[in-house]
């Protein structure tokens, strides 16, 4: 017997400033799936997130909507713990960086690190915004590319050639917050002395911390020498004061992992005030012998196999026992797209779809490597009809009613074939081995493969033949508990990933689904009527999912505040000039504009598109143009619709129509106002 073991684990903590999109959730199932494996296991295991509260895009975005950091932070901490609690993710804390706990470790690390002599000032060069007064991160200059020339590009990197480069090196540079051109601006900050840590990462490295693809990465950054990290950033800031600095904060990216210790420094107090203890240095102590991992995307890895543990170390805690990085999420085969609807948030989903067959689906794709998943939606419907509902829930279906309406929810005294129960149980062992692994893929191809032997033995054996064969209905009685047992053995397996289902199953069954008793069948027991587990997923609910997603996201990028780690669209899949033709552009004229309550992006237009009485030739059509005009700017004006657009049912509306657009967003997005002689109704060729 193994003895019980003592595991913290974590999820990448989501900017409180967009909504959980279904890239985000490749990471919060990944880790739901492991810690609630871990727990069916015997283990005990806590999971614990937060919101990534502070940087400038929040206190932007904040300003932006006429409201304070704290409102839209708490806003967005509520929308986020709904759709992680309806996709199942099971966290004991979902806290803040935005709490005491976390200002209370943001400030005594760095003391701890200043003791040490980790932290130095330097006097730097920065970009600086004369008109908004305040610095500027690479992110919020744009301007044109060195390398390419291509205009309009973010202050790091380019979109159009994927160059990377300094924010000074961009050619007519811009602040994306006021428009004005940024100065340099001297100004003292604060550092971190990586290079003081060099030493100890290297052999951290050698100790199989990190994924090999990552342990490569490491290596590069290694050659190419530690820089020391900049982490201060000037007022205006929204987050934590450093400690005697007045007027300097601490970059989001100093506080943000600390959030993983300020959570789960709530869940003790919490947990100790009712009486459960859990103390907190048995896990974040330098000598503490539990375990700890941090499950994260790619993109993020240099903060937490570089920084972090560095950090950790020099304030004296202990360094992770492992930092698992996980690939993007492509919808089918490409970056997420908000004009293919493939752009997907969580609540849209959960509008139309089981949040349990994306659970099955991301598991049944992931693999322990940095690979991308695709998740391709045609699959995606076809994989679980076929996987959960063809082949496990089936196995119940088949089965149940024998046992209620023959038997009196009976299930026999013995099984017939107990040496095919004994291998379905022995496969456990391969799969947990593969949880453990985080090789879910094959965790999933083994149970399927268990799940299609059960399957032969109820096609083989009949039971609905037997039960119209005057006396053989002892066999069926026999052959069903072989089937419910073998049911049992699957849904275990499946638990971590289907917790609902699982729940539903263990009230059928009448038993609680558990690692550690599958040794032992089920027998001579009262099972309950059973009722579907799980329905099939029809394509109307995948197409009206990817419909709203086109509708709720818009297709501007003013829409920007969507974080994760996604790039500029690509140019979608050719098609036909016969497609093109298709499309009825009209000249329109706009007889009326006007807001729309609850709406921050949309304007309600009523379009005349000529043709006299016919009552077609009045559209209402909602556009996503409130960010560049107000509604007095736009009547009696003309525009180009798509005229043959199906009308779509939106939230606010029936929308029989498109207007079309161009421009980068924001200020800059133009509909055409076509020249003199343009007459509504005329077909725009
Ligand atoms: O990349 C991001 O979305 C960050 N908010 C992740 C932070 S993870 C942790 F370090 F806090
Ligand atoms: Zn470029």
């Amino acid at each position: 017997m193994t003895s019980k073991r003592n595991i913290l684990v974590t999820s990448a903590l989501p900017y409180a400033n967009g909504p959980i999109h279904l890239g985000h959730l490749v990471e919060y199932i990944q880790t739901d799936i492991w810690a609630r494996f871990q727990r069916l296991r015997g283990n005990n295991c806590y999971y614990v997130c937060a919101d990534d509260a502070h940087g400038t895009p929040i206190m932007l975005r904040a300003r932006q909507d006429g409201i304070t950091p704290e409102e839209l932070i708490a806003a967005t901490k509520k929308q986020h713990e709904a759709d992680f609690a309806d996709f199942l993710i099971n966290f004991d804390n979902y806290y803040t960086t935005h709490s005491d706990e976390n200002r209370e470790f943001a400030s005594s690390i760095y003391l701890k690190l200043r003791e040490q002599g980790h932290i130095q000032t330097r006097t730097i060069k920065q970009a600086y915004d004369p008109e908004a007064e305040m610095f500027l991160p690479d992110r919020f200059i744009k301007g044109t590319c060195p390398k390419c020339g291509a205009q309009d590009q973010y202050g790091d990197n380019c979109e159009v050639c994927s160059a990377t480069y300094d924010p000074t090196e961009l050619i007519n540079p811009v602040s994306a917050v006021s428009g004005a051109a940024p100065v340099e601006k001297d100004s003292e900050q604060y550092f971190f002395k990586l290079s003081d840590f060099s030493g100890m990462l290297q052999e951290w490295l050698k100790q199989g911390h990190v994924q090999s693809e990552i342990a490569n990465k490491l290596s590069e950054w290694f050659e190419e020498g530690l820089q020391d990290w900049d982490i201060s950033r000037n007022a205006p800031y929204w987050g934590f004061e450093i400690p005697d600095a007045p007027g300097k904060y601490f970059y989001v990216w100093m506080d943000a992992p600390m959030g993983y210790m300020a959570s789960f420094k709530n869940l003790c107090d919490q947990k100790n005030k009712t009486g459960t203890s859990i103390n907190f240095d048995d896990y974040w102590a330098a000598d503490s012998s539990n375990e700890l991992y941090h499950f994260i995307g790619k993109d993020i890895a240099r903060f937490h196999v570089l920084f972090w543990p560095a950090v950790l170390d020099g304030a004296g805690y202990r360094k992770p026992t492992a930092v698992f990085c996980h690939g993007f999420l492509t919808v089918n085969g490409q970056k997420m797209s908000k004009s293919r609807g493939t752009f997907i948030r969580a609540r849209t989903y959960l509008e139309h779809l089981n949040p349990e067959y994306l659970r099955y689906y991301y598991t049944a794709k992931l693999s322990s490597g940095v690979d991308d998943i695709d998740l391709n939606l045609e699959d995606f419907m076809q994989r679980v009809n076929s996987d959960l509902v063809g082949k496990v829930v089936n196995i119940a279906s088949r089965c149940a009613g024998f046992i209620t309406k023959k038997f009196d929810n009976q299930l026999s005294a013995e099984l017939p074939e107990p040496q095919l129960y004994n291998e379905i149980v022995a496969a456990g062992e391969q799969i947990a081995s593969y949880y453990e692994n985080r090789e879910y893929s094959k965790a999933v191809r083994e149970i399927m493969a268990q799940a299609d032997k059960a399957n032969v033995y109820i096609d083989e054996n009949k039971p609905w033949v037997l039960a119209r064969t005057p006396g053989r209905e002892d066999e069926v009685q026999k052959i069903c508990t072989q089937g419910l047992n073998m049911f049992r053995l699957l849904m275990t397996y499946l638990k971590p990933i289907l917790p609902a289902t699982a729940k539903k199953s263990e009230t059928f069954l009448n038993i609680e689904l558990d690692w550690a008793s599958i040794n032992q069948p089920l027998l001579s027991h009262t099972i309950n009527k059973f009722k579907p587990l799980l329905t099939r997923i029809e394509k109307e609910q995948i197409e009206a999912m990817t419909h709203d997603s086109i509708e709720k996201t818009g297709s501007t990028p003013a829409d920007s505040s969507i974080s994760g780690p996604l790039a500029a669209d690509p140019v979608a899949a050719e098609i036909s000039f016969d497609d093109f033709a298709r499309v009825d552009l009209r000249i329109a004229r706009i007889v009326k504009a006007e807001n729309v309550e609850g709406a921050d992006k949309l304007l309600q237009l009523t379009l005349d598109i000529g043709g006299g009485s016919d009552d077609k030739s009045t559209r209402n059509v909602f556009a996503g143009i409130k960010s560049a005009y107000s509604p007095e700017d736009l009547e009696g004006k003309l525009t180009v619709m798509v005229a043959n657009l199906a009308p779509r049912k939106m939230r606010f509306g029936i929308s029989e129509g498109m207007v079309l657009a161009a421009g980068p967003g924001g200020k800059d997005l133009f509909i055409l106002n076509p020249d003199e002689g343009a007459e509504p109704g005329m077909k725009v060729k």
